[in-house]
């Protein structure tokens, strides 16, 4: 593989956050609950009793933080906005929520950080769930209106634009498992409308967000990524990968999806092999939804941690293909599998032929000050720099890969480990509210000031040898739970059951 040393020019580079993770204020200024107010306040719901009450209490830090992204050299950080801070019960504008947003985005471009909002990160107004919630065909009204008031505020300052955050995870998790809020477990014809609201709710954004966007727009959503990596680059393994990065199941894990995500939003069409499996449980006359669902989109926002390998067996068939035993690890338990960010944009450029951004990819550490004042977080690091090293392959390869969010800036609320889980490449004593730049903070901005030409020029191999066994192992599941987040089995629950 030929590798340029550089990223493309004007490559966008960026940090990413989401409001119920970092922003606490919970009460003030006419906030409303939303379901994970209720949910984390649950008994057992979240590790250690966590909740975001007071997260980063970025809402009172924002300048702070502001000035922390733009101590990275960053272009771009993207931030979620809370439904239930700017909108009241009765689906009034609250003035004082709204007025937090125009702070926090002015603080961004005074500084000349460019804010990507997205406009839906999973904290759903409680109120409205008591009236249905997703499962409810008027959440897709709900939010068109919604949008057309965040957009209203803040269009004339803010040009990108998210729909929603990773469907797969807050319908899974949220719907289906229960270890998320609103911490229900829907039967399937339920968690098919709940999909399907969903996406007709990100429709009507897309529709209201050109119709009224004052500064011309670009529009995309930001969707967990790929799911497959080849073991080798035989062209059988690269198939195989291929087949079950776009397949759709019906295993439990299943809603791990991407082709049923996105071949509505963005072919106008449910997958044929889904509809087969799932059609005689999907919503009446959901045909007649799909050229709303179906918007011109301007990139695809891509969020990737961590991927499965797999091969082609004798008759061509995908095989599950285990790495060898102890780790690599994050210490969330999710894999260390940095070809997820060759593979999963080409897989998804081939299919959707949009521009993609990384919107998410990082590392939950073992974090803490040491003796010496500073935040030595090495294997983030070196997570960093070989997923980047991958994505640049890609790029070399001829994706159109245009910037890439490191997830996330602070230390935060990680939903249901609460606290325990840090991804920031900046330490949050959540005691004190104290940030301490991490290692891993000095060497992005590297990264940044030289667009990614300090990175080194080959990566040697994580997993040096599958090894024999590894290879020809029989699969553990013919049929693949497609999940970039699904919970590492050996890996304690987020509920520590
Ligand atoms: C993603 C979420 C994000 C964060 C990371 C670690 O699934 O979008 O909010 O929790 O995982």
């Amino acid at each position: 593989m030929d590798t340029q040393m550089t990223f493309p020019d004007r490559f966008t580079w960026g940090v990413a956050a989401a409001a119920y993770q970092i922003e606490g204020a919970a009460d003030t200024d006419g906030r409303t609950p939303s379901v994970w107010d209720v949910f984390s306040e649950k008994p057992g719901a979240v590790r250690s009793g966590h909740t975001g009450r007071v997260a980063c209490d970025h809402y009172h830090r924002y300048e702070e933080d502001a000035d922390l992204i733009a101590g990275l050299g960053a272009s771009a950080y993207r931030l979620s906005v809370s439904w239930s801070r700017v909108m009241d019960e009765h689906g009034k504008p609250n003035e004082q929520g709204l007025a937090f947003y125009d702070r926090l985005v002015d603080a961004l471009l005074e500084r000349g950080i460019e804010p990507w909002a997205t406009l839906f990160h999973w904290d759903y107004p409680l109120h409205l769930f008591n009236r249905g919630g997703w499962l409810n065909r008027d959440t897709a009204d709900w939010f068109a209106d919604y949008t057309q008031l965040v957009v209203d505020r803040l269009s004339d300052r803010v040009t990108h634009w998210f729909t929603i955050n990773e469907p797969q995870v807050y319908i899974d998790h949220g719907h289906s498992v229960g270890t998320h809020a609103p911490g229900m477990k829907y039967d399937q014809p339920s968690l098919l409308r709940v999909i399907h609201h969903s996406l007709l709710a990100h429709g009507r954004a897309v529709q209201v967000i050109r119709d009224r966007a004052v500064r011309k727009p670009s529009v995309g959503w930001a969707v967990v990524g790929c799911a497959a990596i080849p073991v080798t680059t035989r062209t059988e393994d690269i198939e195989a990968a291929r087949r079950a990065t776009l397949r759709v199941g019906d295993e439990p894990g299943w809603l791990f999806n991407t082709t049923w995500f996105a071949d509505p939003a963005l072919r106008g069409e449910y997958p044929e092999e889904g509809l087969q499996l799932h059609g005689k449980h999907m919503p009446d006359g959901f045909e007649a939804d799909l050229p709303t669902i179906h918007q011109p989109l301007d990139f695809y926002g891509a969020n990737i941690y961590q991927c499965i390998y797999v091969r082609a067996d004798e008759d061509g068939k995908t095989q599950h293909v285990t790495a060898p035993p102890g780790g690599p690890y994050t210490h969330i338990g999710w894999p260390v599998t940095p070809e997820a960010l060759y593979w999963g944009p080409r897989f998804i450029h081939e299919r959707y032929g949009l521009p993609i951004y990384i919107t998410e990819n990082g590392c939950a550490g073992m974090d803490w000050v040491h003796q010496d004042g500073k935040v030595h977080d090495a294997p983030r690091i070196d997570y960093l720099s070989r997923h980047l090293c991958a994505l640049r392959d890609a790029v070399a390869d001829g994706v159109d890969i245009r910037g890439y969010f490191q997830w996330s800036i602070l230390d935060n609320f990680e939903w249901g480990w609460g606290y325990d889980m840090r991804f920031g490449i900046v330490h949050v004593d959540f005691n004190t509210q104290k940030r301490t730049p991490k290692d891993s903070y000095d060497w992005y901005r590297h990264v940044v000031s030289s667009n990614g030409g300090c990175l080194p020029t080959k990566q040697a191999p994580l997993i040096t040898d599958f090894g024999p066994g590894a290879l020809n192992a029989t699969a553990s599941s013919p049929q693949i739970a497609i999940s970039a987040f699904a919970p590492n089995p050996t890996s304690p629950s987020p509920q520590g059951a």
